[in-house]
């Protein structure tokens, strides 16, 4: 195989995200007819409020059935402007809005923007796993953040700016974070901040995309905030987790005058826009009553404490608290297993799905993630089952 091409090789450096073959391996087994449990997934086990429905449905009657701009259409970049407005206090042109297919895409935009071999590339470990396999996609060489139990399950400012060197092109930043639901201190962000403004060569990608998600007076800080880094700041976000719209492909970004034009242009070459319906039901779920997002966000809140209590009754388990997104990272190094094989043996003889730590980056062992979007009855059932499997 020496002979493919080096492109080819690129396309054999990506990797997997392996919460979703978890979800495949679930659907799988339950079509045999076993009794699982998904706490594997991260997304809202809540249907998208009935009103955004309803827009969506309405767009295809009204006869919008065609091609929108690439960037969106202007409604809706206006409806993330006047939130962004709301949320942040910063004000952002319509102009500078993308609206991407999902979450995910801005992250393949600004890593492919960024990444080349020579290139540095700081992200979150543990991350969303995407992060680490664009970057060896592009063939930059990825730079682990390490996210620690000691910092409380987010970045530090001081390690982070030291992992900086001439050869960095972009640092990922996510908080609230994916898998650990640590969420970045004031303090620490301002000091990472600081830091920056002697590197202006590093670019920064900030994934906002659980910015709502947040417990215990918890408010999101977000880096938009921060005027010194805005011509080199992307921010990420989009509707999937605060509108339970994971399904929609429905996204969007925030970028710089100088990049606007070229993420525009991979969309025209790329997806050439997202669907129309869609980007309706973006424009209701912003603009529209927040009632059930307030209601997913308290049921969030009851399992969370309800799941991160069970979890510190299992033996060799301790789990601190998340103060964000809707995820429990239990450390079970004491266990005696190996994350990944305890998540998959669970799957297997239990029903039960996790995600391994290892899933997320290298310092992920000896943990394991636990989606509490499903049930109190179903997470309830699922640590007993847990609870009975370490016990045998
Ligand atoms: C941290 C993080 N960023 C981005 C995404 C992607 O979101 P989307 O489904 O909208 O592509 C996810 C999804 O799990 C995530 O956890």
């Amino acid at each position: 195989m020496n002979t493919l091409p080096q492109s080819v090789k690129a396309f054999q450096r990506i990797g997997e995200e392996n919460a979703l073959t978890v979800l495949a391996r679930s659907v799988e087994l339950a079509a045999e007819g076993r009794d699982i449990i998904n706490l594997g997934v991260g997304q809202p086990d809540f249907q998208t409020p009935e009103h955004i429905v309803e827009a969506a449905i309405k767009a295809l009657r009204d006869g919008h059935h065609g091609y929108t701009p690439f960037n969106g259409i202007l409604p809706l970049r206006e409806a993330v402007a006047a939130r962004t407005l709301t949320t942040t206090g910063i004000e952002v042109s319509p102009d500078n809005i993308m609206i991407m297919p999902g979450g995910k895409v801005t992250m393949f935009a600004a890593i492919m923007m960024m990444g080349e071999p020579g290139a540095e590339i700081l992200y979150p470990d543990p991350g969303f796993p995407i992060y680490r396999s664009m970057i060896e996609f592009t063939g930059a060489k990825p730079i682990p953040v390490p996210i620690t139990a000691a910092n409380n399950f987010s970045f530090s400012a001081e390690e982070t700016l030291s992992l900086i060197n001439k050869n960095t092109r972009l640092l990922i930043i996510n908080s609230p974070g994916n898998p650990t639901g640590g969420v970045a201190p004031r303090s620490e962000i301002e000091l990472l901040v600081k830091g920056l403004e002697a590197h202006p060569h590093v670019m920064i990608m900030s994934d906002e995309i659980y910015d709502t998600i947040l417990y215990d007076g918890e408010t999101h800080l977000s880096l938009l905030e921060f005027p010194s880094i805005r011509d080199r700041l992307i921010i990420l976000n989009g509707w999937s987790k605060t509108w339970a719209m994971t399904g929609w492909r429905l996204g969007w970004s925030i970028w710089p005058d100088h990049l606007y034009g070229d993420v525009r242009k991979l969309a025209l070459n790329g997806w050439s826009c997202v669907n129309a319906p869609a980007q309706f039901g973006g424009i209701a779920a912003i603009n529209g009553p927040q009632d059930a997002v307030e209601h997913m966000l308290g049921e969030f809140d009851k399992r969370r404490k309800i799941i991160v209590k069970l979890l510190n009754r299992l033996p060799g388990v301790t789990c601190a608290m998340p103060k964000g997104a809707f995820y429990a990272y239990a450390n079970m190094a004491d266990t005696g297993w190996k994350a990944k094989e305890l998540a998959t043996s669970l799957l297997e003889d239990t029903g039960v799905a996790i995600v391994g730590g290892p899933d997320f980056g290298i310092l992920g062992e000896g943990y394991v993630r636990l989606s509490y979007a499903n049930s109190v009855e179903n997470i309830e059932k699922a640590i007993a089952r847990i609870d009975e499997y370490l016990r045998r």
